[in-house]
């Protein structure tokens, strides 16, 4: 990677953003609802949600390519809600890298330059190939690099701006996996080194809790949950933030007892208990939630234990060897599917299909959330056809009333 001098002088333009209770309303369709978020100076934040929740509009209400309906856009501390998209300090590295195929790695990156008669391009080019390990292939031209080498160099062009913010949407879609998770790295590496805010949009879960600091998970125009990976994937607040980070086994509930330091879920039953400090709500209607790798199977009913939560017995419907683990789908009667990652030590107990099981999980690992996922069509779909349809059929009407 590139000296300590050429990292730091990058790493001047950090700058926060602020979004003030941002709406962007195309017609027929509220894209992003009253959305308020700040990201800290020199931070990796990732934006995380389903296709057509939102993520490329906040990106482009940040770049200045589309303007809020309402609310305000703050970077550094100033409002450049009005402000032209050029004239804020803010690069995007799109999906589709568009490098220049008849210039060469070099000229691409120095192009931005060029064009503002910056001093010493060639350098500052040279030091952001540096940057992203492309400096030995400055001379070819794109076609003669590999994928991930033209997004790196994509990269360079963007970061040679050493804009306050760096704005990336799903830059590495078109990568291959393993590619991809290389870039990952490379990108955090990259972002640590010359300390630049990075605002990174993925629908890809493992990519956002790889590379960010911060992972805002976004569902329909707004953010439901905003924090650390570990503490979204540990402590999901929302039945959303449960399924789309990582898979959970809910059951729906009514509290029937509490004390200062648990809550008691009556489902199908049996008493299911959350920490009070883990549970959204601790009266009425409760969705208790674990995770399948906290969960335990047993051939046979395990001891009381005021600790450990036991549903059981169920049937094993079906047990899937995936290398690192065993994955089992059990039908618990009252509780439905219950999915269960088993590590494959030699230790701990395995079933086959059709075996009765019981299942256990320490009480410290279950959480406790206010709503349940909608039974059918869990991620809504994306609106855009009716949205865009909306919009062809007025421009049309328009057209009408103009001839
Ligand atoms: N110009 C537009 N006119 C009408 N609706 C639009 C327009 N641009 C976007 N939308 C709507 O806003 C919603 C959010 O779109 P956006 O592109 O931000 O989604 P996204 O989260 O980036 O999705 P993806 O992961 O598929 O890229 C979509 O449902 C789309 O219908
Ligand atoms: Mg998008």
């Amino acid at each position: 990677m590139a000296g300590e001098g050429s990292a730091r002088q990058f790493a001047e333009a950090g700058a926060d953003l602020a979004l003030v209770n941002v709406t962007k309303r195309f017609p027929g369709f509220t894209a992003i609802d009253d959305l308020s978020l700040t990201i800290p100076a020199g931070s990796f934040f990732a934006l995380l949600g389903p296709s057509g929740c939102g993520k490329t509009t906040t990106l482009r209400l940040v770049a200045g390519l589309e303007e809020p309906t309402e609310g305000r856009i703050m970077i550094g501390g100033k409002d450049l809600t009005d402000t032209k998209a050029y004239q804020r300090p803010v690069n995007t590295v799109f999906q589709s890298y568009a490098l220049f195929p008849h210039m060469s790695v070099l000229d691409n990156v120095m192009f931005g330059l060029r064009r503002r008669k910056i001093a010493d391009a060639g350098q500052k080019a040279k030091e952001a190939l540096d940057l992203v390990e492309l400096g030995h292939v400055a001379n070819r031209k794109p076609a003669q690099l590999s994928g991930g080498q033209q997004q790196r160099v994509a990269l360079a062009r963007a970061l040679v701006n050493r804009p306050a913010l760096l704005l990336l949407d799903e830059p590495l879609g078109a990568l291959d996996l393993k590619l991809r998770r290389q870039m990952q790295l490379e990108i955090k590496d990259i972002q640590s080194e010359v300390g630049l805010t990075f605002l990174h949009v993925t629908h890809d879960q493992e990519e956002a809790m790889t590379m960010a600091d911060t992972v805002a998970v976004m569902n329909q125009g707004k953010i439901e949950q905003m924090g650390p990976p570990e503490e979204l994937y540990e402590s999901p607040k929302t039945a959303f933030v449960a399924t789309f980070l990582g898979q959970s086994n809910l059951f729906g509930g009514e509290v029937v007892s509490s004390t200062k330091d648990v809550i008691s879920v009556a489902v199908a039953g049996k008493e299911l208990r959350v920490p009070v400090d883990r549970a959204v709500a601790h009266r009425g209607k409760v969705t208790v939630g674990v995770r399948p790798e906290k969960v335990s199977l047993h051939q046979a009913e395990p001891a009381t234990d005021s600790s450990r939560g036991v549903i059981g017995p169920g049937r094993v419907l079906d047990a899937s060897f995936t290398g690192v683990s065993t994955q089992y789908l059990v039908d618990v009667p009252g509780f439905g599917e219950v999915t269960v990652f088993a590590q494959n030590t030699s230790h701990g107990e395995h079933a086959v299909e059709g075996d009765e099981v019981f299942l256990s999980w320490s009480v410290e690992h279950a959480f406790g959330l206010a709503d349940m996922p909608p039974a059918e069509d869990r991620f809504l779909n994306d609106t855009s056809t009716g949205a865009m349809a909306v919009q062809e059929r007025e421009k049309i009407e328009q057209e009408l009333e103009g001839a």
